[in-house]
């Protein structure tokens, strides 16, 4: 049977340690050089000619990576490919098919531990803690715990059999291919939005968010390396209106596993049903999407202020608050607020900012140009809003890197803009509610915002916890008490949110595992 997983131990990188001059070393060497990154189809790197470049987001001036867009000819040559692949790849043993996926976890260990860091410190803008925890901890966490999902499901066969019956049920892949389309803001979900239903027995076309397509080759180079057959993954950067489109509007479209905004999502949605009702598919498509979210930490006035301070501090501007699972609104008792706002703004101005690859940085530069300028736009509306107050951070500045300062806004009114909208950014949006209305505060935090992914109440007082957990029942799909709303582990909290937030078909669990999964039941008499 499968290893039974175990998280992946953290490195911490101390000053001396041998971690840390390999990692300085593997900065360096992509720092002092620009990869060139191919469409991989059928194990066959393919230069289209059509380039972008993957900039340093911290250091724009440099590139730290081209690639080649994918276009038509090469989607339609991935498509026949895949689908050619898939006649063997859905025979294979499931252990064949687990073994590559759980030695491409050893390989992220070991040999491409080092450069799927720096690639995703230099482009994703993430420091060495946020890099550890992600590109190697948290990918390699889904490559362990998947397989094992995948052979709970396998074994699960119904339990009775009449005399002279012999009934039981075959886990077979989607009648078709699936389409993998991954955000920029974790690696590890570049890792899993392809492996987990290629794991399940299907074909995978896979498109890389572009703004962090070179730690996402690196994970398809350390895939193939494992053994993954040619055709079975296909790896396809470029447009994503483009390359959307084209594999969704094909009869052998069976499934999407999506993580990004909801927007797009909402986009690709509407698309499916279009060509659903038209006639286009064989079946329903699965669509898995995980979006976007407006995540929220409440403070009951029996809480820990110390608690709330620090995890509120972490949650809100780690990783520049690009966590779809970011606390970026908060709600605070009156009572507490002063104490509150003193030690949130002194936090704020100790948080070092500067490139990703220093290892003294806490906070980086956002991801892109369009990121930046959203940002500062709601920083521009705050400092002229009546409804709004900026208490600390509020500066922008794109001179060398896209650097925008954590900031923290204090809203008179619940419905603020930035109360509401996500902004996905170093912005935290903070109500004070009177204390003797915490009910009614709840109340605000459920119905604010569209979205419902993750959350957090901070109180010591069992009733309110209790209350809080009944009446946000739907607000999160992750729900903490007393912790920040960020960083779930795989293997321990399955991740996903529901309402605007997505399919919340729990990323690293079975749930999600089942979707790729088409049931066939057989009966046979004796
Ligand atoms: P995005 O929506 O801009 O892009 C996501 C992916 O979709 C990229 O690969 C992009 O190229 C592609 N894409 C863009 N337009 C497309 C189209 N028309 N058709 C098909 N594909 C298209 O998101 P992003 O900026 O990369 O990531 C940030 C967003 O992702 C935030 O909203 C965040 O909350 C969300 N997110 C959610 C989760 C979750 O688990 N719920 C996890 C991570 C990120
Ligand atoms: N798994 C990531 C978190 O919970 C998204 O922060």
């Amino acid at each position: 049977s499968i290893p039974t997983p175990i998280n992946q131990q953290l490195y911490n990188y101390e000053v001396g340690s041998v971690q840390r001059k390999l990692l300085k070393e593997a900065c360096e060497k992509l720092r002092n050089s620009t990869i060139d990154i191919p469409c991989i189809v059928g194990g066959k790197e393919i230069r289209t000619g059509d380039i972008q470049k993957q900039l340093i987001c911290s250091d724009h001036n440099k590139v730290l990576a081209t690639f080649h867009q994918a276009n038509t000819q090469v989607l339609q040559e991935a498509i026949d490919n895949s689908l050619e692949a898939k006649l063997k790849w859905e025979t294979l043993p499931f252990e064949a098919r687990a073994s590559v996926f759980l030695k491409t976890a050893e390989l992220l260990n070991t040999k491409y531990r080092y450069e799927v860091m720096a690639a995703t410190m230099l482009g994703q803008g993430k420091t060495v803690w946020q890099a550890e925890i992600d590109s190697t901890a948290e990918s390699i966490d889904f490559l362990r715990f998947n397989p094992k999902y995948a052979e709970e499901i396998y074994s699960q066969q119904p339990p009775a059999n009449s005399p002279g019956v012999w009934n039981r049920v075959e886990y077979r892949p989607l009648e078709g291919y699936v389409v993998a389309i991954s955000p920029f803001n974790f690696t590890a979900i570049g890792a899993n939005l392809p492996s987990s239903p290629a794991l399940m027995g299907n074909v995978v076309l896979w498109k890389p968010a572009s703004t962090a397509v070179l730690s996402n080759y690196i994970v398809f180079k350390a895939f193939r390396e494992a053994g993954l057959p040619d055709g079975v993954i296909q790896f396809l950067p470029g447009s994503g209106r483009v390359i959307g489109d084209f594999l969704l509007d094909n009869k052998n479209f069976a499934g999407l596993h999506f993580t990004g905004s909801t927007g797009v999502f909402n986009g690709i949605y509407k698309r499916t049903a279009d060509n659903l009702v038209k006639g286009l598919y064989r079946g329903y498509p699965r669509i898995v999407g995980e979006t976007g979210g407006k995540d929220f930490h409440f403070l009951h006035n029996s809480g820990d202020v110390e608690l709330f301070v620090n995890s509120t501090l972490r949650a809100s501007f780690e990783y520049q608050g690009q966590k779809c699972s970011a606390c970026s609104r908060a709600y605070v008792p009156q009572s507490l607020w002063p104490e509150i706002k003193e030690k949130l703004v002194s936090g704020v101005k100790q948080m070092k900012m500067g490139q990703s690859d220093d290892f003294s940085t806490f906070m980086s530069a956002v991801i892109d140009k369009n990121s930046f300028n959203n940002i500062s736009s709601y920083i521009e509306h705050a400092k002229t809003s009546p409804d709004a107050e900026i208490i600390v951070g509020g500066k922008c500045d794109n001179s060398v890197g896209w650097f925008v300062e954590p900031t923290i806004i204090h809203c008179k009114d619940p419905h603020y803009k930035s109360m509401e909208e996500e902004i996905f950014g170093p912005v935290l949006s903070i109500y004070v509610y009177e204390d003797a209305k915490f009910e009614e505060a709840l109340e605000l935090c459920d119905t604010t915002s569209p979205y419902a992914l993750t959350g957090s109440i901070f109180s010591t007082c069992k009733y309110a916890i209790n209350t809080a957990s009944h009446k946000l029942r739907n607000a999160a799909g992750n729900f903490y008490i007393n912790d920040k709303c960020t960083g779930a582990v795989v293997g321990q909290q399955p991740f996903g949110g529901a309402r605007a937030s997505g399919t919340n078909d729990k990323a690293g669990s079975y749930l999600n595992l089942l979707r790729w999964v088409s049931a066939r039941t057989i009966k046979e008499n004796w």
